[in-house]
């Protein structure tokens, strides 16, 4: 390890706030054809979502079109409340891009979650000889196939918002769900899902743990299909499409984005998968003309202290007597995925850490500017701005990542925590 990496994890052991910019990032062209997925995957998730989008719209009518995707909004008034707030100016126009009001699962995690659902139905069905590729995939919520769906179970284990995904998409098309939860996981959530007929495993220990008990629970059980958030291709691809569609909405809004006008982008990282897929998403539609930045509470830094050590899936926090213990609960995660671990060495800019006394003090910022209610992992990607070095052209995404459930009396509670 180097220097400046030995000083960086040393900081990193100790709590402290770091920017860890990525100083081997190779090339995105000469690495793009060494990655474990293309831009193909990409191409063929978008189209498997195209053709699943009358099926959403019959089973979750307020997404309109049956495609879930969030705004992209411009943040004016939120650029000058951060450089307000902070002392500092901010180089470049702000957005955030609003996953926290994704419809129907209201995270980051509807994408990949749904996605990897939505491919598990087509097989089966196909399998089954009751669904053709050609056909109309609405077709799929017909009783015969709730029926066909109802002898197979699903099973995922999550710190909450990777459960809410899978086990209101499950449910719908009939399939039995079972979310095993970390003790992270909110009890709003829990209940969330328990209203929608899934079956929640609690478990008093961590995410790691949560995600083993799902694994060996489908462990030689043929009917039983477990969506694996450490390894899982298909919820990397899900994620990854939102790259194709913010291409789109940058357009729309002529943000331009070329070798004179950067695009920074600031994803909140638990094991990594959302973030990986989108910033994998985001290297093959803009290539080295954005820059990716993964963002992790100091309490559980593990894809950091995973790229830091070269151990990837293999470090953990609790190796460094890191707690783990986070009010951004979708973060609270031990290890990271080997998948995109593997990925992201090659593809981050960087990766910076906060507090959590930072994330509640941005959750209002952004309501006081913006009017946006998001929770408290979401608001750690509106720290980007302020730390990355930019220029005049520069655009800055702000990742939102969950917010839309979240219940009025404990936002309210953390909005208030924020204006102490
Ligand atoms: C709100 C929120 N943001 C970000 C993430 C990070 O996603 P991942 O665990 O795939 O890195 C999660 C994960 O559950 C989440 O719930």
């Amino acid at each position: 390890m180097n220097l400046y990496n030995k000083n960086i994890l040393s900081k990193v052991i100790n709590l402290e706030t770091v920017l860890w910019i990525n100083e081997d990032k190779p090339n995105f062209n000469d690495i793009s054809n060494t990655l474990a997925l293309d831009y193909k995957d990409i191409e063929d998730a978008s189209n498997r979502l195209d053709k699943f989008s009358p099926l959403i719209k019959k089973l979750f009518p307020e997404t309109g079109d049956g495609i879930i995707e969030s705004p992209l909004e411009t943040g004016g008034i939120l650029k000058q409340a951060l450089e307000n707030t902070y002392n500092l100016k901010i180089n470049g126009d702000i957005s955030v891009k609003c996953d926290s009001h994704l419809k129907v699962a209201g995270s980051i995690k509807a994408r990949g979650g749904i996605y990897e659902v939505l491919k598990l139905a087509e097989t089966i069905a196909i399998d089954e000889g009751l669904l053709d590729i050609n056909d109309d995939y609405s077709k799929l919520a017909e009783p015969k196939f709730k029926e066909l769906f109802s002898k197979y179970t699903v099973a995922v284990g999550s710190t909450g918002n990777l459960g809410l995904s899978i086990g209101i998409i499950s449910s719908a098309l009939a399939f039995n769900v079972d979310v095993h939860m970390s003790s992270d996981a909110k009890e709003w959530k829990k209940e969330k899902l328990r209203k929608r007929g899934v079956n929640v495993i609690e478990y008093d220990d961590d995410y790691t743990k949560a995600v083993a008990q799902g694994r060996k629970q489908c462990k030689n059980n043929k009917n039983c299909h477990f969506v694996d958030d450490e390894n899982s291709k298909d919820l990397f691809l899900g994620y990854s499409v939102a790259a194709l569609r913010l291409k789109k909405q940058l357009k729309e809004k002529e943000i331009l984005v070329d070798e004179k006008h950067p695009l920074y982008v600031y994803l909140p990282c638990g094991v990594g998968g959302a973030p990986g897929g989108i910033a994998f998403g985001l290297k093959h539609v803009f290539g080295d003309n954005v820059h990716c930045y993964f963002v992790e509470p100091t309490e559980a830094p593990c894809m950091l202290l995973g790229l830091l050590t070269g151990k990837y899936d293999k470090s953990s926090i609790k190796d460094y007597g890191i707690s783990g213990v986070t009010e951004a609960d979708g973060l609270a995660v031990g290890s990271p995925s080997k998948l995109v671990s593997e990925i992201a060495d090659k593809l981050l800019d960087g990766i910076y850490t906060t507090e959590d006394n930072e994330l509640f003090k941005l959750l209002k910022i952004l309501k006081d500017s913006e009017n946006i209610k998001i929770e408290p992992s979401a608001a750690s990607s509106l720290l980007g701005p302020n730390l990355i070095e930019s220029n005049k052209n520069s655009h800055h995404i702000c990742w939102l990542t969950g917010g839309l459930f979240l219940p009025d009396r404990l936002y309210e509670e953390m909005y208030r925590v924020g204006g102490r």
